[in-house]
């Protein structure tokens, strides 16, 4: 899965040109098109900046995580990410910020079709209309991307209204967050449309290598959440030895170096940040590659520590899925 391919930010904006160009198209095709046209699988794309997922659509590789930004932060946050090229939002109902997600949208003046928007859903009994408050905060008729924000309550009805989002046109794709492996297969055995991306927590100290390979096998993206370590943690990552080292030798910065690594080892990422000068500063990572020699050491700071353990993908649960492919299960 790994790639080491330049892309400039030039290139990163004409990738996500593309993605709406898809999209539009899809637009046009409607819903049930789009999946009838589904590619087999989900191919990461460096060079294009892009995720081509399951269904066929273009997502940008790169984005703006949104948690613990109140409205008036968010709204900043998201105008100043779009006004310097970023062109992936990701938002949750459970953050209370999608009214200024929308307005930093808005503000922005970036076309509404070149900016893939995540949000997600709280599977508590999910009726049509959480889904329609979500359009209407963030100003949209559309969400790009719907996730299942954890594996609680009566997922899979929660699922199934998401479905019917989807045929309605107000969904483009659904995926799930924090599920486990025996999780997403059980939507999976029971989807009219599978998920195409698992958002869970994936840093340097918790790598997911054998969760990535699990997506693989799908064609399911791999979206990394709290890339940097998340809050309070950050600093023990950027100022990190080795990160700080490889920093110092690619001229770059202790974040942009962490994003790269995330970016070069195949996951969607979404650092955040309610700080201009970082959100500027963590584009940047796509104006530079990291060595083979550097991936390797930086794979090296794998602890298998995550600060969630109870959340998202579980190895000894995942082996076992995985082991039942090879018995034939
Ligand atoms: N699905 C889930 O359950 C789940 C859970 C957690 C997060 N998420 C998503 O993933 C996104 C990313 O995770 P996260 O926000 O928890 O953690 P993160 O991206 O690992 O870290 C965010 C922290 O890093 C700091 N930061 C960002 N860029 C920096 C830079 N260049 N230099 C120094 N500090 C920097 C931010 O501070 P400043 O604000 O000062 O820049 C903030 O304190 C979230 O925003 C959210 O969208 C999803």
């Amino acid at each position: 899965m790994k790639k080491t391919p330049e892309i400039t930010r030039r290139q990163f904006v004409k990738g996500a040109l593309a993605v709406s160009a898809g999209l539009a198209a899809a637009r046009l095709l409607g819903p049930g098109a789009v999946f009838a046209e589904a590619a087999p699988e989900a191919a990461y794309d460096l060079a294009r900046g892009t995720v081509r997922l399951l269904n066929g659509m273009e997502m940008p590789v790169f984005g703006l995580g949104t948690y613990t930004l109140m409205n008036r932060v968010a709204e900043s946050s998201v105008y100043e990410a779009l006004t310097a090229g970023y062109r992936l939002i990701d938002t949750a109902a459970a953050y209370g910020n999608e009214r200024g997600v929308g307005a930093g949208v808005k503000r922005s003046g970036v076309p509404r079709e070149d900016i893939f928007l995540t949000s997600k859903l709280w599977p508590t009994n999910v009726a049509m209309r959480d889904i329609d408050r979500r359009l209407e905060l963030l100003e949209t008729d559309y969400i790009d991307l719907l996730l299942l924000h954890q594996p609680y309550d009566d997922y899979i009805a929660a699922w199934r209204t998401m479905e019917q989002a989807v045929h309605q046109g107000k969904v483009r794709a659904l995926g799930l967050s924090n599920f486990t492996a025996s999780q997403v297969e059980e939507i999976r055995a029971v989807a009219e449309i599978p998920p195409v991306l698992l958002q869970v927590e994936t840093h340097l100290h918790h790598q997911q290598h054998l969760g990535a390979e699990y997506l693989a096998h799908h064609g399911i993206a791999m979206e990394s959440w709290s890339p940097l370590g998340g809050r309070p943690n950050t600093p023990l990552f950027l100022q990190d030895e080795t990160v700080c080292a490889v920093a110092e030798e690619r001229g770059m910065t202790p974040a942009q170096v962490i994003i790269r690594w995330h970016l070069q080892s195949g996951r969607v990422c979404i650092p955040g940040s309610g700080n201009p000068e970082h959100i500027r500063e963590n584009i940047g990572a796509l104006d530079f590659s990291l060595t083979d020699a550097d991936m390797a050491r930086l794979d090296a700071l794998e602890q298998k520590a995550p600060y969630f353990p109870e959340m998202g993908l579980q190895e000894a649960d995942t082996l076992a899925v995985m082991e039942g492919w090879s018995k034939g299960a």
